[in-house]
């Protein structure tokens, strides 16, 4: 499967922009911290791209939520590993994270909707004029993006990184495609 390939599917099943942004800054991050963990930038790239696929087939049922994500993604050709970290990224199922992937996905998948709060409350609403220490802030915060799950978020520790490196990374991971993002 290529990256293109992979993108074609997210917008032919995805309608939101928004929420196809989400699953492209997700893809960021995943392949940020592909490249900090030495592991496979392509795969973890395309598994947050792809993680979300299901969101508007799904309706919201969290209880199929991931479940068909991961079924789509196996047809279209994807490891067994990403189809893994897509099916348990959703905790509703109970099913254990197993992997570095499955972890990559679960601490990710949140830090997107934080990130993109901390640039919307900038006067300009660019990413560009977020700093580090001004997310660390808002990670604190606990009324601000507070669907943003902290907990989740800090389970970065599982990959060995510290919430602050974490943090920056996954700025700076945004910050990169912002114009895809539109920040
Ligand atoms: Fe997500």
């Amino acid at each position: 499967m290529t990256r293109e390939e992979a993108l074609d599917s997210v917008r032919a099943n995805v309608e939101n922009e928004n929420s196809v942004k989400h699953m492209l800054a997700t893809e960021a991050i995943m392949r940020a911290l592909a490249e900090r963990l030495g592991e496979d930038k392509e795969e973890w790239g395309l598994t947050g791209l792809l993680h979300d696929i299901d969101m508007e087939l799904t309706e919201g049922d969290m209880s199929s939520h991931s479940r068909l994500g991961a079924d789509l993604v196996r047809e279209m050709g994807a490891s067994e590993a990403m189809a893994h970290a897509i099916l348990c990224h959703n905790q509703a199922h109970g099913i254990p994270l197993e992997t570095k992937l499955d972890e990559a996905l679960f601490c990710a998948d949140p830090l997107t909707g934080l990130v993109t709060a901390a640039a919307l409350v900038r006067p300009d609403k660019k990413l560009a004029s977020v700093e580090a220490k001004s997310v660390r802030k808002r990670f604190k915060e606990k009324g601000f993006a507070a669907g943003a799950n902290r907990e989740q978020i800090a389970t970065c520790s599982e990959l060995g990184l510290e919430l602050d490196e974490f943090l920056e990374l996954g700025l700076k991971a945004m910050q990169g495609i912002a114009v895809d993002l539109g920040l």
